[in-house]
């Protein structure tokens, strides 16, 4: 049967991939940096080569950011399903570099992981699924159903430039199904379907003072200190049982009756959790578990605080800026454009007086949950259940992917969320990893998925 032979093409070719892998992962295709831009695009020639030799039709396509990296084959005629295979080649900044084991973009292979930026957000999900297309095409010398693949360069950094390239290409890009793996199993061996997203809204507040630093000793206590004066700010967003203060918040926020059903299903221990995460102790907001707290309930976390002296010992100074970067996660049906309005308002309002704050949304996407029935989900089920061995559990995901609501709107597909990270793989943080046996499972997964659309 082609199955087997795939799957056994797959095994026999998996130490090719990883190297293969490996090179994609020493290019460090950071968005965020302007000064990466050129291995940013390195990472997208490189990919699109890999397509190429995988048997796909593949164009770097600009646009006015990183480019997206288009791979295309309709072999399977106008009657077959097409599904669009989504993930991004870039990656999140590595700093701080010396808490990682081994050098981010020199990828290492550890206690059974490939530890890199990017070896599972997203670089080693995108590149499985790669290489499942390349095990069909050189088992049978086709694909079972016609497939695009579209390869973000700015996932990291907020998907802007990807709306407008999906909107202009809304005909070429016409799928029947979408394919993301970008989010991760709930467990090592429990192969897990993603039945959310929060959305987001990321803002930059700066708050200016004095013309210039002053001496606190001199001028301390006769103006307002920005840093105090962000500090104010910044700790109005909750009050002490971590519920969000700012006025009409949780207006459109619906309530959880309907995932906790889920939430009960999932293997899942707050102790291992707490582990995970190093922290003393769990918090978050009264009255709902951690599960509900990741995802059904929305956040307001301070994602970086700038200000004053930092350095060693001791300096007498009063700032005169602060600035600090604060993301919300949102959650159904909260819409990030009525947060943003509120979210500034709300800053404008508690601002103290004697300070001039400037508060602004960086980028923003929506929250999304999946539709959990129809071919789509029942192909995907069938594809894990096949390369795991067991049928996977539904996950709720706290994190983002900004397109993923926008592919639904403007292409009218369903998107199937099947991720392959695991707990504690250190995503947008040092020593990120994917396990070997997600990546070698996972192309498993990736190949299976393709004919049961094709029986779909
Ligand atoms: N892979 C993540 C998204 C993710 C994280 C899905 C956890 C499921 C669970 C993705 O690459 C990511 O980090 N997205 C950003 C989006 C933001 C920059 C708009 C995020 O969530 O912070
Ligand atoms: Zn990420």
């Amino acid at each position: 049967m082609d199955t087997n032979r795939i799957d056994a093409y797959i095994d026999e070719n998996l130490p090719r991939f990883r190297e293969e892998l490996f090179e994609f992962l020493g290019i460090p295709s950071v968005s965020a940096r302007s000064e990466r831009k050129a291995d940013v695009r390195r990472a997208a020639a490189w990919l699109a080569d890999r397509m190429r030799a995988a048997g796909l039709d593949a164009a770097i396509e600009e646009t006015a950011g990183h480019p997206v990296v288009l791979g295309e084959w309709r072999g399977a005629g106008p009657d077959a399903p097409t599904v669009l295979i989504y993930g991004h080649y870039d990656v999140q900044p590595a700093e701080p570099l010396e808490l990682w084991t081994s050098p981010p973009f020199e990828p290492t292979i550890r206690d059974g992981r490939i530890y890199a930026r990017g070896a599972v957000d997203d670089k080693g999900q995108l590149f499985l699924h790669v290489k499942a297309i390349e095990a069909h095409m050189r088992t049978t010398g086709r694909l079972p159903v016609n497939v695009v693949v579209v390869a973000e360069g700015e996932e990291e950094v907020g998907s802007e430039n990807l709306v407008p390239f999906l909107e202009a290409n809304a005909a070429r890009l016409r799928a029947d199904a979408i394919v993301v793996s970008d989010s991760s199993m709930v467990a090592p061996g429990v192969p897990t379907i993603g039945a959310s997203l929060r959305g987001i809204s990321y803002f930059q507040i700066d708050v200016r003072g004095p013309a210039q630093d002053l001496h606190s000793g001199s001028y301390g206590g006769a103006v307002m200190n920005p840093a105090t004066a962000l500090a104010r700010i910044t700790a109005s967003f909750h009050d002490a049982d971590g519920r969000i203060q700012i006025p009409g918040f949780y207006d459109d926020v619906r309530p959880p009756e309907e995932m906790r059903e889920q939430i009960a299903r999932v293997p899942f221990s707050e102790e291992a959790f707490r582990e995970e995460t190093g922290s003393p102790a769990l918090f978050g907001e009264k009255g709902f578990g951690t599960l509900e707290r990741l995802w059904v309930r929305p956040t307001c976390e301070v994602n970086g605080l700038l200000s004053g002296y930092t350095g060693e010992g001791s300096k007498t100074v009063l700032p005169s800026t602060a600035m600090a970067k604060v993301s919300c996660r949102l959650v159904p049906d909260q819409d990030p454009a009525r947060i943003a309005e509120l979210f500034i308002a709300h800053v404008r309002r508690v601002a103290p007086p004697g300070v001039v704050v400037d508060v602004r949304e960086l980028h923003s996407g929506k929250p999304w949950r999946a539709r959990l029935e129809g071919p789509l989900h029942e192909a995907g089920a069938r594809a894990l259940e096949h390369a795991f061995g067991r049928a996977p559990v539904l996950a709720g995901e706290g994190g983002s992917i900004p397109i993923v609501s926008d592919f639904e709107r403007v292409l009218g597909a369903p998107v199937l969320l099947m991720g392959f990270g695991l707990p504690g793989e250190n995503a947008h943080a040092p020593d990120e990893w994917m396990s070997l046996e997600n990546f070698e499972k996972g192309t498993h997964a990736a190949a299976a998925l393709l004919s049961e659309l094709a029986a779909r």
